[in-house]
């Protein structure tokens, strides 16, 4: 049954009894206005720590701090009302110990009222992923491509190109579920490897980059609405928000030169006459 017909917000555990049935709809969202639009056609809205370079104009997603994180993630609570929101933890805030990464979750579960949280890696965080389930913290994984790790990977690069890889990609994948998260993005690797680790794991995965295989897909909103000028060769353009956007502001900026603007319905006549 498609969680879309339930009026009750989904909850973690919901979508992880989604493994194997509809495939689950996830998008990134950063704002109350564009959540409350997305909310209706998502099963997860994710506050993406991409929010770093998408709306915030950072190289990489290295200087995303904690408070950012809560700030965004407060708004898109506010819009939402259905879809899971999960909130990214950023990068320095919770790899250094499990201790670390309770302190850092709470407060983005209690600052935020999200549902879960999301972090990256895999075997290396497991005892993590543990440690926050365990003190009722629902953990979304992220294996593959973390752009976290960007500087160790040498750039944004497609993982599992070399069939050598496979068998630490897949590891991680299953270190994470037995660790106790509830799904994980895989991003970035070839559909071979999706596939089989879609197949072999009990709980969802959301791809990213990796193709149709996964239970799920996610992109990062702005890039598929058209909002981005540069996206990765897999995302589909599904509007073109940066073009009307464009548009909308030049036609303001002709009425305001040409002095058309405002217009008669917008003066405002003094009222203490
Ligand atoms: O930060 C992000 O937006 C993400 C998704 C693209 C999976 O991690």
């Amino acid at each position: 049954m498609s969680t879309q017909s339930t009026a009750r917000p989904v909850g973690a555990t919901d979508l992880r009894a989604r493994k194997g049935g509809e495939p689950i709809v996830a998008l990134t969202a950063y704002l109350a206005n564009t959540a409350a639009i997305a909310d209706p056609h998502c099963d997860v809205l994710l506050v993406g720590d991409s929010l770093g370079m998408v709306v915030h104009g950072y190289p990489s997603t290295l200087p995303v701090s904690l408070e950012l994180m809560i700030l965004h993630g407060s708004a898109v609570v506010r819009g939402a009302r259905r879809a899971l929101v999960a909130v990214d933890m950023p990068f320095g805030s919770y790899e250094a110990s499990p201790e670390q990464a309770f302190a850092s979750a709470s407060r983005v579960m209690a600052e935020t009222g999200c549902g879960a949280v999301k972090l990256e890696g895999g075997a290396r965080m497991a005892e993590t992923i543990a440690f926050l389930v365990a003190r009722g913290i629902p953990v979304m994984a992220h294996v593959g491509l973390t752009p976290q790790a960007v500087h160790t990977f040498g750039g944004f690069k497609t993982q599992g190109r070399e069939r050598a890889q496979w068998e630490a990609i897949e590891a991680d994948a299953i270190a994470v579920e037995t660790a106790g998260a509830f799904s994980v993005v895989i991003e970035g690797v070839v559909e071979p490897l999706a596939a089989r680790i879609t197949e072999t794991l009990a709980i969802p995965t959301i791809g990213i980059g990796a193709s149709a295989a996964c239970d799920g897909q996610i992109l990062v909103m702005e890039d598929m609405a058209g909002l981005t000028p540069r996206v990765p060769r897999f995302v589909k353009r599904y509007g073109e928000l940066g073009t009307a956007l464009d548009e909308a502001v030049r036609a303001y900026a002709d009425d305001v030169r040409a002095r058309r603007f405002p217009g008669e319905a917008h003066v405002y006549a003094p009222t203490s006459e």
